[in-house]
């Protein structure tokens, strides 16, 4: 058990590699808060687990971030492990037909969601002596494709805000890392494609992969364990890609 009586807010964890963190997380020990604002996906996820609470939470809201904090506190007793995982895109498209709406909101999830992450997820891991942040970033901002400019650029800041994160929480015992997947099948595949989920298409984006495979769930599950765990106790600052060795 890697993360026997630890408590983790897993955002986005209604599906896709969320999900796959929140249930890794709870074979392994953890008590999870699922975050979401898909509430049928996310009640399932958060009731199949051993220990698992869903909670309603757009992480572009101040209160219902909070309010995710405070349900761990009161369900759980506290927060060790904070994953920023809740993410969205724009369609893959040209970089100037991407309209101010769209910006707007990819920013305000991708990038947003980790400042508010902070805001209330920093104290209680400090009540608790420390802790671990791990932010989803991508691959994106290491090696972008086109099509994907300013989704692109919130994965940039996920992967400066996590290094920075990590020097100013240092001396608070709190470590901050990430996560770099490359292109994974989940429901924002189709986004990344900008088109419909067909052989060659796939073959299109599979072809950059030199292990020659999209990235899955459980992959980056596998990731996030080690880092959240105390194996990963002397590493922080560190953006772990997960690509098949796709920024090579
Ligand atoms: N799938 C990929 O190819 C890929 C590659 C690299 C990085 N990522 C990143 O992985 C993370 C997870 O995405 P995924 O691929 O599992 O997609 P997904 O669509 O399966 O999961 C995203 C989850 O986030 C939730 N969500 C969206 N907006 C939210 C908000 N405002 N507040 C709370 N929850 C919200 C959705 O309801 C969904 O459950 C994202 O940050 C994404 O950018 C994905």
């Amino acid at each position: 058990m890697r993360l026997k009586d630890k408590v983790a807010i897993v955002t986005g964890a209604a599906s896709g590699f969320g999900e796959g963190i929140a249930r890794r997380f709870g074979d392994e020990g953890a008590a999870v808060i699922v975050a979401d604002i898909a509430e049928d996906a996310g009640e399932a996820v958060a009731s199949s687990l051993k220990k698992g609470k869903f909670v309603k939470c757009d992480v572009t809201s101040s209160a219902d971030v909070g309010e995710a904090v405070e349900l761990a506190e009161k369900e759980f007793g506290g927060v060790d492990v904070l994953v920023n995982n809740a993410g969205t895109t724009h369609l893959r498209k040209p970089m100037l037909e991407v309209s101010e709406e769209e910006f707007d909101k990819v920013y305000a999830v991708n990038v947003k969601g980790i400042y508010l992450g902070a805001i209330h997820g920093v104290p209680a891991l400090k009540k608790r002596g420390g802790g671990v942040i791990l932010n989803i970033a991508s691959t994106a901002a290491i090696r972008p494709r086109e099509g994907l400019t300013w989704y692109n650029g919130t994965k940039g800041a996920a992967v400066t805000l996590t290094k920075s994160m990590a020097i100013e929480l240092a001396p608070e015992k709190i470590r901050v890392c990430a996560i770099n997947p490359v292109i994974g099948e989940t429901a924002l595949l189709t986004s990344f494609m900008g088109g419909p989920d067909t052989p060659e298409m796939r073959e299109q984006f599979i072809s950059g992969i030199p292990l020659g495979r999209m990235s899955r769930p459980a992959d980056i599950a596998n990731a996030a364990l080690f880092l959240c765990s105390d194996e990963a106790a002397f590493i922080t600052g560190v953006c772990l890609e997960v690509d098949g060795g796709r920024v090579i």
